[in-house]
């Protein structure tokens, strides 16, 4: 079995009734009760807090924590307007929403240039980006240190999807399972995505399709539709014996190639040895180029990394091939190949045209079309 990133998996799990009487509550938002339940649960190994700011500038300027283990997006807890002020020392707990979620050993309280922060993560500061825009919403000032997280998950959607570290783990072992590919998406099976995955099975003995489930700008399309789509085609279309389907209760950051990075790193901790980066991996809009979340590994040692980026060029179905293809296995150009992306399907959906079936699965098309005209 792949070794955590850092050598160990982190579990820094408590029960409500561990919880401290009568300590200052500070609130999280949607991304920090995601990062919250991650650290949890070790899937950020070897985080076990937010960050501190050593940790936060290494991470942000040189892609390492600060004893040079490879990081390459921060993990933080920002102070929010109204929340009570507090000291070095402190244990606070966590709130989201009216619920208590975990503890935090308050270690550090510093400013953030987060412009800059935006600048060396998402490579931009432009206020149209999704990363940026959340940047711009936060104040300056993280908290930093070691948390502990209740484990929520009989309160969350997917339950029976929600595997930990742990449990994927044993799942592998299980299934005789000794090489797993990891596949990350934020959107339906489309078939692009369904054919990096079954080249991938071709080499390795299972998947693990791993949806990101936590929080999404608002016209991605939403988790619980999307994990009709996937419960659907893999039972109609996956060799159930060599595949497994798991959420990733992460929030997405659009950061492309550093957020390849993480979600490898990531998935690393859940056991996996292979992960699948495509095009424009995490992107959004026009920001990055086509492979640089691929190029980006290129910087690291591969042992520093250890899982296998299997590297995919734009894949898209060809009518004279009869079959899905990438520029490296079709010959054919122009019109013979039918490009297809998440963005043009919403578009499609918009106007009530269902996707063909060279873009999605007839059965997911359906899923989308009545989700879109609810
Ligand atoms: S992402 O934000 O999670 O990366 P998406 O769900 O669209 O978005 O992509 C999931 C994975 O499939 C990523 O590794 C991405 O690079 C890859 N991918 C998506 N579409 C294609 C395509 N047509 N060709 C090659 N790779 C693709």
């Amino acid at each position: 079995m792949i070794q955590p990133h850092g050598g160990r998996l982190v579990n820094r799990t408590i029960t409500e009734d561990q919880l401290p009487r009568n300590a200052t509550v500070l609130n999280l938002n949607e991304r920090e009760k995601n990062d919250l339940e991650m650290i949890g649960c070790g899937a950020m190994s070897p985080l076990e807090g937010f960050m501190v700011s050593a940790d936060y500038s290494s991470v942000v300027d040189r892609m390492r924590l600060a004893d040079g283990i490879v990081w390459s997006l921060p993990v933080v807890f920002s102070k929010k307007a109204g929340d009570p002020e507090v000291s070095v020392g402190d244990e606070v707990v966590l709130n989201y929403n009216g619920v208590l979620r975990g503890t935090m050993k308050v270690e550090d309280i510093f400013q953030a240039d987060l412009m800059h922060e935006a600048r060396e993560t998402l490579l931009t500061d432009d206020e149209n980006h999704p990363g940026v825009q959340y940047l711009k919403s936060i104040s300056g000032t993280y908290i930093g240190g070691k948390i502990s997280a209740i484990d929520m998950r009989d309160h969350e959607p997917f339950r029976e999807h929600r595997l930990i570290p742990e449990e994927t783990r044993a799942l592998f072992e299980e299934k005789g399972w000794k090489s797993i590919v990891a596949f990350q998406t934020r959107n339906p099976i489309h078939r692009a995505h369904e054919y990096l995955q079954k080249v991938s099975l071709e080499m390795v003995d299972g998947l693990l399709v791993h949806p990101l489930v936590g929080a999404t700008k608002a016209d991605d399309i939403p988790a619980d539709v999307r994990m009709k789509c996937y419960e659907t085609i893999l039972e109609k279309y996956y060799p159930a014996d060599r595949t497994a389907l798991s959420v990733f209760p992460a929030a997405m950051r659009y950061a492309g190639p550093r957020e390849a990075i993480f979600h490898a790193l990531i998935r690393k901790n859940y056991g996996c040895t292979h992960f699948i980066v495509g095009r424009d991996h995490a992107g959004v809009g026009d920001y990055y180029g086509t492979y640089d979340a691929q190029i980006i590994f290129e910087s690291f040692k591969p042992e520093e990394i250890d899982i296998i980026p299997l590297k995919f060029e734009h894949a898209f179905y060809c009518n004279v091939c009869g079959g899905m293809a990438t520029a490296r296995t079709c010959p054919h150009t122009g019109a013979d190949r039918v490009f297809l992306s998440g963005k043009k399907v919403r578009a499609m959906l918009n106007d009530g045209i269902l996707p063909p079936p060279e873009f999605t699965r007839p059965e997911i098309a359906q899923i989308l079309m009545e989700a879109a005209s609810k």
